[in-house]
């Protein structure tokens, strides 16, 4: 094998893309049919690239403006995507809400925003309990749309590789749309106005955002007025969206890692970021393990529990030639444990040297069961952690370079509070997440304006 592939792994050996299968493997589906799973992965095996090496690469580079404090990160999308409400509309509507929040940041903050999806490979979801419960029946837990169903009975829950392939299918069509509409006019700045759907252009935060479309559109015409040649300016018109998941089902993963031809790298090509969660960044375990040896960026969610130690680990392991815009650490420590747990993190990465980007994930700890049994999220609280997170990167001079949140182009009634006051007794309204709670369109907006102030001050 070439040197490039060879990877320093201490005393583990050389890393292959199954070498995590010797590692112990958090969260993996107990697959009943061990054919079927094999020939699930030859299948893939043998399917062209989604991404490929060069879009990794040119996503590090834009992640390293970020790492520098040129840049934002505006990582969102939903919990879980899924198999049933896959739409040309409903991808297009996500579309629209990360394309209003991110030019709304740059508007209003004046950063450049690296825009990316929880999109087209998110399909798997790690659990608490292996197992639900309900009345005397114990059935498989749920684990996303590229293992089971969430239907209550025991031959949905059951898993199913052929699940596997239908996930790749389906993240090669939402990724051939998003492609189509960011490079193919949808995405451009003369459209902005096209992006506030209805329900949201009649909000506050909806008619803010006109404001703004309409301060847009005032400054093309200056442009154009003073002589610039704005059909020509390419950032005008197109714009680089990419994809991200968990990397969680490590089948999935390798039977999708490619060997560029050019330089020798392995790229996992089922999306342009992967992030290892919360529940499985042992750093024996086999997710880190596997991602250790893909060139493309990565992300590693950090929970409450995380100590400085662990975090260097991380760094250690993952970006050991300290690559600006390798390694992203996406804290999700709820709103009350950033002043304690953010500082030591902060002060520790720094001594190491490791350039990474810094994101805060508000959304995962600070989730809850409302009186009527629905998981939920309080506005305000999202807004919460996101201030006492800038405050403590401002405090200590850093950069506070990205967001990654849960989110809907749709009008669904899932996480309190907001502008439009959404409260307990509302959430059977439009409750249809498969997993977490997400923020609705207009919740989005409104959040993206919360994060432009903090930003800017
Ligand atoms: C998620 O991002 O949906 C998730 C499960 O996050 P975490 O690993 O941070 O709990
Ligand atoms: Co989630």
């Amino acid at each position: 094998m070439p040197m490039q592939t060879m990877r320093a792994r201490g005393s583990q050996g050389e890393w292959r893309t199954s070498s995590w299968r010797q590692l112990p493997a958090a969260q993996q589906p107990d697959w009943p049919d061990a054919e079927a799973l094999k020939e699930a992965e030859a299948t893939l095996a043998a399917l062209p690239p989604l991404v490929i090496a060069s879009e990794a690469r040119r996503l590090t580079s834009a992640l390293a403006a970020v790492s520098r404090g040129e840049a934002f990160l505006l990582q969102a999308g939903d919990c879980a995507e899924s198999f049933r409400e896959f739409s040309a509309d409903a991808i297009r509507d996500k579309l629209k809400v990360i394309l209003q929040m991110a030019v709304t940041l740059t508007y209003a903050a004046g950063v450049p925003v690296v825009k990316v999806g929880r999109i087209a490979g998110q399909f798997a979801k790690p659990r608490t309990s292996p197992v639900e419960r309900v009345g005397g029946i114990e059935l498989e837990a749920f684990r996303g749309h590229m293992v089971n169903d969430e239907a209550f009975d025991s031959s949905a829950r059951r898993p199913d590789p052929g699940r596997l392939v239908a996930a790749y299918h389906q993240a090669a069509a939402t990724l051939n749309l998003l492609r189509a509409f960011t490079k193919g006019g949808f995405a451009d700045l003369s459209h902005v106005h096209g992006w506030n759907q209805e329900f949201v252009a009649s909000s506050a935060e909806g008619r803010r955002y006109e404001q703004i479309a309409s301060e847009i559109d005032r400054a093309l015409r200056f442009m154009a007025a003073c002589g610039i040649d704005l059909v020509a300016e390419e950032g005008l018109h197109a714009t680089d969206f990419w994809t991200s998941h968990e990397a969680l089902i490590l089948h999935y993963e390798e039977a999708l890692t490619r060997r560029d031809s050019l330089t020798g790298d392995w790229v996992d090509t089922s999306g342009h970021f992967l992030w290892v969660g919360e529940r499985t960044r042992q750093i024996d375990g086999a997710h880190v393990e596997f991602v250790s040896g893909v060139i493309n960026p990565v992300g590693v969610k950090l929970g409450p529990s995380v100590t400085p130690d662990e975090v260097l680990a991380l760094c250690a392991r993952l970006d050991p030639e300290r690559t600006p815009g390798r390694l992203t650490l996406i804290t999700r420590v709820g709103m009350h444990g950033v002043a304690d747990a953010l500082p030591p993190l902060i002060d520790a990465v720094r001594e190491a040297g490791h350039p990474v980007v810094w994101a805060c994930d508000p959304m995962h700890g600070n989730t809850f069961t409302s009186e009527n049994g629905r998981k939920t999220r309080r506005f305000e609280d999202i807004v919460s952690e996101l201030r006492e997170w800038f405050r403590v990167h401002r405090s200590m001079g850093s950069w506070p370079g990205g967001v990654h949140v849960e989110l809907t182009g749709d009008d669904v009634t899932e996480c309190l509070g907001g502008a439009e006051a959404i409260v307990e007794d509302d959430l059977d309204q439009r409750y249809t997440t498969m997993c977490d709670p997400r923020l609705n369109a207009r919740q989005s907006l409104d959040l993206a304006f919360d994060v432009a102030e903090l930003l800017r001050s």
